[in-house]
């Protein structure tokens, strides 16, 4: 099992007990369509305990066997993410309180509280039965923890945890008073017991407050987690722990879900995974332009561990939640997954292996949709892919070569989201962050997206946009950086507060000042329409909208571009900065992707023996011996490539050969060089 990729999803027998022969054919499906791992029981509480403390577990000795019995593996489920419906009536704390103090009734899922001690006894008692009872099982492959943890309660538990995390971090009130400027407003506190979650009803515009009600929501949610995962750590200590993250949807799209701090959640697992649902064929934007923005998220979080991840979750055709639902077109099923093979994953799983008969989900997507038959479309184009994983299994455990590494911090998303000013509307982090991305991807060039915690010294090239909330310590790795020979460029927006929200006095930070020789003064923020113009010295000219910093250089900094007009015309928009070993570019206004693609094939380049087309991308991931390049066409027509040295097609098993070669559309080869 080791030495394959996994292929398989989320499979929920509990669901159909009462319809034996179902089970049965999942079995034969299971091996026929060549998965091997499944997620078990993530919401299967109630037939597991079906009345307080009378447990049943039958059912999934037999569901274990049985997938054993065709060498398949199990990513056994701890069951909190739903409860029982006894639970909730009996012991109310462990439902959620919400931010206008509601108790939340019974229903829906992901809604419990993570400080109630009911709650956490009962989620222990669970656990501990199920590890005792299948340590020893063959089929036992990794815990899948709960599911998608997130949202937040405002119970009196929870908010007392909040004052006792609170009084922690500052000790003192008067530390707490000065961190939340609580003068404004007449908002000084002399106690910690006078001080409650953000809500509407109260207060929610002390920016350092809503910041640390999210930071301890996150503590929390991993502390919950922590609780959870206490009993099976103990008694199965070798078996690999996950739970699996997410993608946030936005107005158009999906981005890395902002509900944790990855980074600190990402040291309690052990294998990283996430639930990828990008909304394939939109009339919004081209399959390439969705196609990079799932290899951002893919590359975010390989990033939180710097090694191989799972999709934990993925649809085999489309999902039920997005405004409009598409199947996924003929060659996406095979293109899409080994666009996250390529960036990373170790695994292809879905949501769901059986469409269930009624309820919400009864229209999502899945392996074996209601007709029950291995000949659909669907289902064929899983068995493919089935086939597909297992001829490049050689991938698994190769690293992805990234000399670039793009800075992207929740609590910078946090805090610029909450700032009031500039432009209220939409800060546009995630889209900012995705267009320098695209600038890389489009030309192939491999990125780490990289939390704030990363060592930076191993990159060529640091890009850090919109870094409005710069800790101190972030700022002195920076410059370290800089100063060790590094290439750091950042943008308007740049260090304007502490990581207390509060903003620094005395213009930009002097360590980010040395190394940008740069200091800023006013921001503009310009209306959809209004435009203004980076103009580089050779002429070249660029549109600048959103943000424009005002700025002014010290001596020594090279401008490479000025603004086109308004009072600032003239002033610099683009500078660079040699500073010791290393160099430090500013990044003025906002600009479109048309300037971010060329000034940073100025700094770095792609190093491929293949050349392809801009929708046709190119990634790659290597061993020692072998560099293995994916190259995919994300778009509805035929392209031309052409291969420096002839190279085999590990899914094919054909040697290509050097010179040109046509990709059809949807197209995907995995060559090794
Ligand atoms: C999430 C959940 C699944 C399912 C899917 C549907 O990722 O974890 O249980 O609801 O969404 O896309
Ligand atoms: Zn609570």
């Amino acid at each position: 099992m080791n030495d394959r990729l996994l292929h398989g999803g989320d499979y929920n027998p509990d669901q159909w007990l009462d319809y034996p022969s179902i089970l049965a054919d999942d079995i034969r499906f299971m091996k026929d369509a060549k998965t091997n791992a499944f997620s078990v029981g993530i919401f299967a509480w109630a037939a597991l305990e079906p009345t307080e403390g009378n447990f049943n577990f039958q059912w999934l000795d037999k569901i274990m066997d049985d997938i054993h019995g065709f060498g398949g593996k199990v990513l056994l489920a701890t069951p909190s993410a739903a409860r029982p419906a006894w639970l909730a009536q009996k012991y109310p704390e462990v439902l959620r309180t919400n931010n206008l103090r509601q108790k939340m009734l019974f229903g829906a899922r992901h809604n419990h509280c993570f400080s109630s001690p009911v709650y956490r006894e009962k989620v222990g008692i669970i656990n501990r039965k199920l590890a005792e009872r299948y340590k020893n099982h063959p089929a036992l492959y990794m815990w899948h923890v709960s599911n998608e943890y997130n949202g937040e309660c405002h119970c009196e538990y929870c908010r007392e945890n909040f004052r006792k995390w609170l009084k922690d971090k500052y000790q003192t009130i008067d530390n707490l008073n000065h961190a939340y400027w609580s003068a404004f407003w007449s908002h000084t506190f002399n106690d910690f017991s006078q001080i409650d979650p953000p809500s509407p009803l109260g207060e929610f515009a002390v920016h350092n407050h809503n910041l640390d009600w999210k930071r301890f929501i996150s503590y929390m949610t991993i502390d919950f987690y922590l609780n959870e995962v206490a009993p099976l750590k103990e008694i199965t200590p070798d078996i690999p722990l996950l739970t699996n993250f997410m993608g946030e949807l936005f107005t158009r799209g999906t981005y890395p879900s902002t509900g944790v701090i990855h980074s600190d959640f990402a040291r309690e697992v052990d294998v990283v995974t996430w639930d990828a649902y990008p909304a394939w064929h939109n009339d919004y934007e081209t399959t390439a332009f969705t196609a990079s923005k799932l290899a951002y998220i893919n590359d975010f979080y390989r990033s939180l561990k710097g090694k191989p991840f799972l999709i934990l979750e993925s649809t085999p055709s489309m999902v039920n939640w997005h405004p409009i639902n598409r199947p996924k077109r003929p060659g996406m099923h095979l293109l899409s997954s080994l666009g996250c093979v390529a960036h990373g994953a170790d695994g292809i799983m879905y949501f769901q292996w059986r469409k269930s008969r009624g309820s919400s989900e009864k229209f999502h997507g899945a392996v074996v949709d209601h007709d029950n038959s291995g000949s659909n479309r669907v289902y064929k184009d899983v068995k493919e892919l089935g086939h597909v994983l297992e001829s490049i299994k050689e991938i698994k455990d190769t690293s992805t070569p990234a000399k670039v590494a793009l800075i992207y911090d929740v609590e910078n998303f946090w805090a610029l989201s909450d700032a009031q000013g500039f432009n209220n509307i939409d800060k546009q982090y995630h889209q900012t962050m995705h267009t320098h991305y695209r600038a890389f991807w489009t030309q192939n060039i491999p990125v780490d997206v990289i939390t704030p915690d990363k060592d930076l010294t191993r990159y060529d090239l640091v890009v850090a946009p919109m870094l409005y909330m710069a800790s101190k310590e972030l700022i002195t790795k920076l410059h370290s950086y800089v100063k060790n020979g590094g290439t750091l460029v950042a943008t308007y927006m740049l260090g304007i507060v502490n990581e207390n929200d509060l903003v620094y006095l005395g213009g930009l930070p002097s360590p980010l000042k040395e190394i940008f020789g740069i200091n800023i003064g006013e921001t503009d923020s310009l209306y959809p329409t209004q435009k203004n113009a980076l103009i580089m010295s050779c002429g070249k000219e660029y549109e600048a909208f959103d943000h424009c910093a005002i700025f002014d250089v010290l001596p020594g900094t090279e401008v490479l571009a000025t603004y086109g007009s308004d009072f600032y015309k003239g002033n610099p928009a683009l500078t660079r900065n040699a500073f010791d070993k290393g160099q430090a570019y500013f990044i003025g206004p906002r600009t479109g992707e048309d300037f971010l693609v060329d000034f940073y094939s100025g700094l770095i380049k792609a190093d491929l023996p293949i050349n392809g087309d801009e929708e046709v991308s190119i990634q790659e991931r290597r061993n020692e011996k072998n560099r293995y390049f994916f190259v995919m066409n994300y778009s509805e027509e035929e392209k031309e490539i052409s291969l420096e040295t002839a190279m085999e097609d590990i899914i094919t098993r054909q040697e290509m050969t050097a010179g040109k070669h046509r990709i059809k559309p949807y197209g995907v080869f995995v060559l090794k060089h």
